[in-house]
């Protein structure tokens, strides 16, 4: 045991999540620093802030001139059950998701003088290159079979114990797009199972 000849102090380590700088924050942490780690993982919060919240901004901004120019249009935002629930270890994703669910409520208000409509479409995991990455990583991670990862770490909050398929979610979004959902409008719509049932 190290003697406790840092307590009270704060340590700021750069590049601490792996390496020499995790030793060094271990080793800290054992004098009893309060012990702040900067690694790229704040870096990957700000690029999916940027990727899943701002772009979609950016381009709603840009094609919203033009619908209300034809006083019709629909803005389909793919959110995800995340945008409604969170889960550990995600946070921003779920931070990203649930901020575009603001923003496409704020979109409905602001476009229903018009004719344009906003919403959501809260899928859970849909079986697509993005999943199939995770499931590798997961697989490698945990060694537990493909079949396993997916039970018992994607389907553990849904009802239906089975993945969204990716035309499940396109026919969704054709619904949304089409000329009888007028009055659909800053709504979240889950295909998620049942996740956001319980
Ligand atoms: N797959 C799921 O389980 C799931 C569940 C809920 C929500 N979603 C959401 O659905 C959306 C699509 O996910 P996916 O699973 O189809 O992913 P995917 O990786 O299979 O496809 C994403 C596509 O977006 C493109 N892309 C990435 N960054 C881009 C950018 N800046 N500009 C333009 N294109 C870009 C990629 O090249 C790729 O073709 C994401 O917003 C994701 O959060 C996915």
């Amino acid at each position: 045991m190290s003697e406790s000849t840092l307590t009270g102090k704060k340590a700021l380590v750069a590049g601490g999540a792996s390496g020499i700088g995790a030793a060094a924050v271990r080793a800290l942490a054992q004098r009893g620093a309060h012990v702040i780690v900067a690694d790229i993982d704040p870096a990957d919060f700000h690029r999916i802030l940027t990727l899943m919240l701002e772009s979609p901004f950016l381009l709603i901004r840009a094609v919203l001139p033009h619908m209300y120019e034809r006083e019709w249009g629909r803005i389909i935002n793919v959110s995800s059950v995340h945008g409604l629930r969170a889960s550990a270890f995600k946070s921003a994703y779920v931070a990203a998701k649930h901020g575009v669910e603001g923003l496409s409520k704020a979109v409905a208000l602001e476009g229903a003088p018009h004719g344009v409509t906003s919403n959501c479409v809260n899928p859970s995991y849909v079986r697509t290159p993005l999943v199939d990455k995770r499931i590798k990583d997961q697989v490698a991670t945990h060694g537990i079979p493909e079949e396993e990862v997916v039970k018992k770490i994607m389907l553990t909050e849904s009802a239906i114990k089975r993945l969204v398929e990716p035309e499940e979610a396109g026919e969704l979004i054709g619904f949304l797009a089409g000329p009888f959902t007028g009055m659909v409008t800053g709504a979240a719509y889950t295909m998620d199972g049942g996740w956001t049932a319980s």
